[in-house]
């Protein structure tokens, strides 16, 4: 599939459960690999993504057995991975590409890891700084992929994030794993989401899950994982935008997970006159989950804060077209990591949603939009960037809107979401 159709929808009804989160299931995946044994992941998000985690794995020397979405990981040990034989091809996954360096730094032998060309125009600064004053010998190709890692003896180290990244984070407290003599911190910004920290705590490694100060201690050995992952939250809002800006709509979304450090947009969604509602609360693999109810409702506009954008980074394409529909001006600022996602998604935010006459003005690190609550007139041709989210966004305006989108490129949502356009449709009253 390179050109997906997707028609305005009259509203949007039924029940869905959307795949394992992204983000927790790559993290498995490498914490599980080098655990003492076997781990049992159940749930796992299955996307280009986090299969090119699975294969990375495999390529270091662990066996992995995959049926449908459970995976059964045969940990080799903390120290136990196996140089490939040739580069780790970590395709468009950002997270793979920071977080593997970070274990890769305590292994013993050299390791590379290639990207696509998305992944290959994305810094890596940003990690092979911390890991190289840890004691790793790093190289990139000025601050960008293939990245050469060279384990060795690690200290451990105070990290003042100097952006608020999780991945970055993550890395740092997984290299902090190899680190002897004492914690490894991370001081960051504005708290991102604290899968590792959860993850690393129910591997039985200590690590202290102080908001904003991390801190993570040498460990001997990692227990394996028997985990049920829950669901993308980030999968999730692409639903929860639809059924909102779609009148007459109600949908269920079934064990999403809702760890704070990751639903900022429902709470600028509440914001601005949304109706989601969350019950079910229950703990699923040391994580927080619910099931969501969401009612369309008139919006009005707000402004995201600098200090917001960390829970909410990946949705903030999806809040753009909300604010285009949404009473009054809105805005983002503080968001220049846009700018080095998957696509620079400032700019194709703005030029996907203007075929459907959403004008989206454009500042260094964010945008604004004067919204006109109406059903969008335009339509026509879109282009996904190769960016899965900006795809996934393309498919939501053509729902809402009045002529329906060609979205170009739509194959890019499989990076996160392979069955994403199937599901839609699934729930699409036309
Ligand atoms: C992710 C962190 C975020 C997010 C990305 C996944 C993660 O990136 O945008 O989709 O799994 O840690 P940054 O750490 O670069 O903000």
């Amino acid at each position: 599939m390179s050109l997906a159709e997707v028609a305005p929808a009259v509203s949007l009804r039924g029940d869905l459960a959307v795949p394992g989160d992204k983000s927790i299931s790559h993290r498995a995946l490498l914490l599980a690999a080098i655990a003492d044994g076997e781990s049992d992941l159940r749930g796992l998000g299955i996307s280009r993504d986090t299969l090119s985690t699975l294969e990375g794995v495999r390529a270091l020397g662990v066996d992995v057995a995959l049926d449908e979405d459970r995976v059964r990981v045969a940990g080799v040990g903390l120290r136990g991975l196996g140089v490939p034989s040739g580069p780790i091809d970590c395709g468009n996954a950002g997270t793979l590409m920071r977080l593997l360096p970070g274990i890769l730094a305590g292994q013993q032998g050299r390791f590379e890891l290639v990207g696509d060309e998305s992944l290959s125009r994305r810094p890596l600064e940003r990690i092979a700084e911390p890991l190289a004053r840890m004691g790793a010998a790093v190289e990139t190709e000025d601050g960008h992929a293939p990245l050469v890692v060279e384990g060795g003896p690690l200290e451990p180290i105070r990290y003042e994030l100097p952006v608020a990244s999780a991945q970055v984070k993550s890395c740092v407290l997984l290299a902090g794993l190899f680190a002897s003599g004492g914690p490894t911190i991370v001081v960051e910004p504005v708290q991102t989401r604290d899968h590792t920290e959860r993850l690393l705590d129910g591997a039985g490694v200590r690590v202290e899950r102080k908001p904003r100060e991390p801190r993570v201690w040498p460990a001997e050995r990692l227990r394996p994982l028997d985990l049920d992952i829950p669901g993308d939250f980030s999968s999730a809002a692409p639903f929860i935008t639809a059924a909102t800006l779609v009148a007459g709509s109600e949908l269920r979304l079934h064990g999403v997970g809702v760890n704070p450090t990751r639903t900022g947009f429902l709470t600028v969604l509440e914001r601005m006159g949304a109706r989601v509602s969350l019950f079910n609360r229950r703990t699923t693999g040391g994580e927080p989950v619910a099931d969501l109810e969401v009612a369309a409702a008139d919006l009005v506009a707000t402004a995201v804060r600098p200090e917001e954008v960390p829970a909410l980074v990946d949705e903030l394409p999806l809040f753009a077209l909300v604010a285009g529909l949404a009473h009054g001006v809105s805005s983002v600022s503080g968001a220049a990591e846009l700018r080095v996602k998957e696509s620079d998604r400032i700019e194709t935010v703005k030029n996907v949603l203007r075929p459907l006459g959403i004008r989206i003005e454009t500042t260094h690190d964010g945008f604004r939009v004067r919204g006109v609550p109406s059903r969008p007139k335009g339509g026509g041709m879109v282009d996904a960037a190769g960016d899965h989210r900006i795809g996934m966004l393309a498919a939501v305006a053509g729902l809402v809107s009045r002529e329906g989108v060609r979205i170009e490129e739509a194959e890019s949502v499989g990076v996160s979401f392979p069955d994403f356009f199937a599901m839609l449709e699934s729930i699409a009253v036309r």
